[in-house]
């Protein structure tokens, strides 16, 4: 099986290098200029910081450059970038917000259209959280211990990490490549661009454990290709960041709105609404049974990041729905049933894979049920009619976990508060 990655797909956009670039007509003004102000290059100050001191034959390079700087600001026409805005010569009304494809100034934040978007920013902010903060030492010392584990509880954690480090990475490229420009709200995009943070801080977690745990990084790191239950996973969420990692792509036909609505389902409800979950319950499973706290309290944190996102993607998608009926068909309907249930079974041999046999209280056939729940629960999310019938939830204490506070966290190590603008010295 091949594996598909960003570079596969991304050749159009390694051709657009800076330097191959159209100049711009500001860029030509200051080139023409410095070929008549600037008869000696060669002599021009190595320092390669870009600073230009004050003494010495750097003085006359200062005055050429504050002369070039004064005459390109005399040329600096505030039309572009705002011309191709229809509504960009007047204030945003709530009105004219949208989520796809919105024409009105996107630079406007406010007026709120979609407080929801605003406040879960607010809450992702308020519950931040640093990976270093996570006392690692009982962890290393039961890693390495010979009887500290067993071979099954390996297996999860290494799969656990194996999946994660790269999953949360492919999420975040999503969210930067695809996604973002696509997404014309500004509250929106907000709430993206913290989201973009948590994905980042969430693989430096996982970095964290891996290398405090002394494991063979490219084992881990490569487990997304090389071990088929992560590998299936891996390659059924990217094949959905395909045609929206196009520099191309733009929305605006109803094929290529339900593209996009593909995408956000792809990644809000199944890799971040299905696939985490199994992995979640084992590692959280294995700090209630006090193994392994500290990997299982970075865990915990994350999983009450992830249900953020998962709320918030489902929020945008029903908000889509709600602006576009035309694109919510009934085949449509029916495709994202599909795609709902295809992660719900990658899933669950996902369960089969890492638990062959019963460990942690749990078995493969408790986390079927239990991703059964949580496909439901999804479809339900959406509007879809659940496709489980009288399935219920085996792990009620997850449900628990992901609404703790940070500062009640279910393993009582320590208080944490951000206050980082006190720890400021001017
Ligand atoms: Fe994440
Ligand atoms: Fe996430």
């Amino acid at each position: 099986m091949s594996i598909l990655s960003w570079d596969d797909f991304d050749d159009d956009s390694k051709k657009q290098t800076p330097e191959s670039k159209p100049e711009t007509v500001q860029q030509k003004e200051a080139s023409e200029q410095k070929v008549v102000s600037d008869p000696k290059p060669a002599q021009k100050n190595t320092d390669h910081s870009g600073y230009v001191g004050t003494s010495g034959t750097s003085t006359n390079d200062q005055t050429d450059s504050l002369v070039r700087a004064t005459e390109s600001l005399k040329h600096l026409d505030v039309a572009p970038g705002l011309e191709e805005l229809e509504m960009g010569a007047g204030r945003v009304q709530v009105d004219d917000k949208a989520m796809i494809n919105c024409r009105a100034d996107l630079n406007q934040l406010v007026p709120f259209k979609y407080e929801w978007a605003w406040q879960k920013y607010l809450d992702g902010c308020a519950n931040h959280w640093m990976p270093q903060e996570v006392n690692m030492n009982h962890d290393i010392a039961l890693w390495k211990s010979e009887n500290g584990l067993t071979d099954d509880e390996r297996t999860i954690i290494m799969r656990s990490l194996g999946f994660f480090s790269t999953a949360d990475s492919l999420v975040a490229n999503n969210l930067v490549l695809a996604i973002y420009r696509l997404i014309t709200n500004p509250e929106c995009r907000q709430y993206i661009l913290r989201q973009g943070f948590e994905e980042a801080i969430h693989t430096h977690a996982y970095q964290y454990c891996i290398e405090s745990l002394g494991m063979d990084e490219g084992e881990v790191f490569n487990m997304y290709r090389e071990v088929p239950s992560v590998a299936r996973k891996a390659a059924w969420g990217l094949k959905y960041t395909q045609a929206l990692g196009d520099p191309k792509f733009t929305t605006g036909t109803p094929e290529t709105d339900q593209e996009l609505l593909r995408n956000l389902i792809a990644f809000y409800c199944v890799l971040e609404g299905i696939f985490f979950y199994c992995g979640f319950t084992q590692i959280l499973s294995m700090g209630r049974r006090n193994k392994m706290n500290g990997v299982a309290e970075q865990f915990q944190y994350i999983l009450r990041d992830e249900s953020m996102h998962v709320n918030f993607g489902i929020d945008m998608i029903n908000q889509i729905k709600i602006e576009n009926p035309h694109l919510w068909t009934a085949e449509f309907q029916q495709e994202v049933i599909q795609m709902i249930l295809e992660g719900t079974i990658l899933e669950i041999e996902y369960a089969r894979d890492t638990m062959p046999r019963g460990v942690l209280g749990m078995n493969a056939a408790m986390m079927e049920e239990y991703l059964k729940f949580i496909c439901n629960r999804r479809l339900a999310q959406l509007g879809l009619p659940e496709q489980y019938k009288g399935v219920t939830n085996p792990f009620q204490w997850m449900s628990e976990m992901m609404d703790l506070r940070k500062e009640k966290n279910f393993f009582e190590t320590r208080v944490t508060d951000y206050q980082t603008g006190g720890a400021l010295s001017w």
